[in-house]
């Protein structure tokens, strides 16, 4: 009787589990509600809404008619079967917030902010590239979803510098970032191999600087123009992505010393040229002028200025007759004093060029005021430098190496990415991300304006090698960013994902997969073969330290 009456409490738990269908959806919404209708999306379904829609009922339009294969209209009549996109009076809410209802026959996607109604498109378009399309209709199961994002800022960060992987790459990674709701796309444009995007002013910084990559300094030179830039910029902006630049000073300068000599600052013996000089006048304003034409090229109205790892190679400041006379005017004591003179002097160009300063969190221990200013925290091993940053009032970003360099390997078994004394970044690790250390912190609530996971690419010369890099755990990092701590679950999410990775092999992706990390080397494979991936001791190696 004992054993009988366990047999159904345990059968009624499975059903009843079983019943608990999960919306498919990655980030997962705040509230799904199953409706048991179905809709029925076919070439007869109409998209409609008003000119303040037609954008983004165009880009609806032209990803179904891409990933599916199935051609709606769009227009305002109205017909029996629709999808309508609504912007809502103004309501003091997240301008991400929307809501999404597919009823029987028509399905809905109401907003305050044209960022929610293209939230609301995305999760529509993640429910229909789900579906399997039989005879030109696909079937949706009825729903109704009221979403939100946890935080404003869910960001990528690849650098293009060590390696140029160009604009088709990016524009595949703008879509996956649409796809996953990610929002913004930091892109690290100059470094020690290669400066990548086009100065009219200054034309050798590409003809010179963009020569060589991180494992071949003859490498021709690649960089973005100008025209490519704004194309860019435009296809991001279509995904609601802003695009941050990133001109890193006065370190990591050495691709542009190597194009106008005249302004830098040297080096050390292990990091040659790889400061602008601070003591000169004339290289204030040789990168005001350079910062006024990447202001121009980006609506973001954001510029980041990296500012960090200064000390690897500033050696050369302790011997320069300009930056000597700077020092004794300003009665500097020390180097660091010379650094956060120069990082307070720019950051104020970029301020009176109407932008947010972006830098790396060597900041805090500087001299800059916090407004219009966020500290892009990455040390994990400071989690201090965290703490005085929310404690000064800086607003942050939160990007520490674990759990949040991707490049990093995710799997022990994995041959090709960093390590940090052993430490790596599983795609669970990702997901956890922020715990209760940072969310707990003094002023984390306001001041925290999300998260972004960072590419640095010494190791990654080809395209499926950052694929691999990036998937899944840019899902983890979109759910991470975006769904509250009361509605993350990690092993939900695991079964969520699993039924991406068809849509990732149908894009042509290279990804891991994290639940069967033993078939990771049947991946890799081709790769070492082609000789591409390095020996794992190699690159183990924190060879740049940062
Ligand atoms: C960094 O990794 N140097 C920001």
């Amino acid at each position: 009787m004992k054993h009988l009456f366990l047999f159904f409490a345990l059968l009624t738990a499975s059903q009843f589990t079983k019943a608990q269908v999960q919306i498919p959806l990655i980030p997962k919404p705040v509230e799904a509600v199953q409706l048991g209708s179905t809709f029925i999306l076919d070439q007869h379904t109409q998209i409609f809404g008003d000119e303040n829609t037609a954008a983004i009922a165009h880009y609806l339009q032209a990803e179904i008619l891409k990933y599916s294969a199935v051609s709606l209209r769009t227009g305002n009549q109205g017909s029996a079967n629709y999808i309508h996109l609504k912007l809502t009076p103004k309501v003091k809410q997240p301008a991400e917030a929307y809501q999404l209802s597919v009823l029987e026959n028509k399905i809905e996607i109401k907003a305050s902010y044209p960022q929610g109604l293209f939230a609301g498109v995305s999760s529509l378009l993640q429910l229909i590239r789900q579906q399997n399309v039989v005879k030109g209709r696909i079937s949706l199961s009825g729903w109704q979803i009221k979403d939100h994002p946890r935080y404003a800022w869910r960001g990528i960060m690849l650098d293009e510098s060590r390696h140029f992987f160009g604009k088709e790459k990016v524009k595949q990674l703008l879509d996956w970032m649409a796809f996953y709701k990610l929002n913004k796309f930091h892109w690290h444009l100059t470094d020690q191999p290669g400066w990548r995007i086009e100065i009219k002013a200054y034309p050798k910084l590409t003809l010179v600087g963009g020569i060589g990559n991180h494992t071949d300094s003859l490498a021709k030179a690649q960089y973005y123009t100008q025209e490519e830039i704004k194309e860019i910029v435009r296809y991001a902006a279509e995904r609601y992505i802003d695009v941050i630049p990133e001109i890193d000073m006065p370190g990591h300068a050495t691709a542009a010393n190597r194009a106008y000599p005249a302004f830098s600052g040297g080096g050390s013996p292990k990091y040659p040229e790889f400061t602008f000089n601070p003591g000169k006048e004339e290289t204030y304003a040789y990168l005001s002028s350079i910062l006024q034409e990447v202001d121009v090229l980006f609506p973001s109205q954001m510029i980041h200025i990296g500012a960090d790892e200064v000390h690897f190679g500033n050696a050369h400041w302790n011997k320069d007759e300009a930056v000597q006379q700077l020092i004794k005017k300003q009665n500097f004591k020390d180097l660091p004093e010379v650094e956060a003179y120069f990082v307070k002097r720019m950051a104020d160009s970029i301020k009176n060029m109407n932008n947010e300063v972006l830098a790396w969190d060597e900041i805090v221990s500087g001299k800059l005021s916090t407004d219009k200013t966020t500290v892009f925290w990455w040390r994990h091993d400071k989690p201090e430098v965290l703490k005085q940053a929310l404690q000064k009032g800086f607003k942050v970003v939160l990007c520490p190496r674990l759990p949040l360099y991707f490049d990093f390997v995710q799997d022990s078994s994995q041959v090709l990415g960093r390590k940090w004394s052993g430490s790596f970044v599983p795609v669970q690790n990702v997901y956890n991300f922020p715990g209760a250390a940072v969310t707990d912190l003094p002023n984390a609530g306001n001041l925290i304006r999300g998260m972004q996971a960072n590419l640095w690419t010494e190791a990654f010369v080809e395209n499926q090698q950052l694929d691999y890099m990036l998937f899944p755990r840019m899902a983890a990092l979109a759910e991470a960013a975006w769904t509250n701590q009361a509605g993350k679950n990690y092993e939900g999410f695991s079964d969520r994902l699993k039924k991406h990775f068809r849509l990732y092999s149908l894009d042509g992706l290279y990804f891991f997969n994290p639940f069967r990390p033993k078939t990771s080397p049947e991946w890799l494979t081709p790769l070492q073969r082609k000789g591409l991936v390095p020996n794992n001791e190699a690159q183990t190696k924190q060879e740049k330290g940062g």
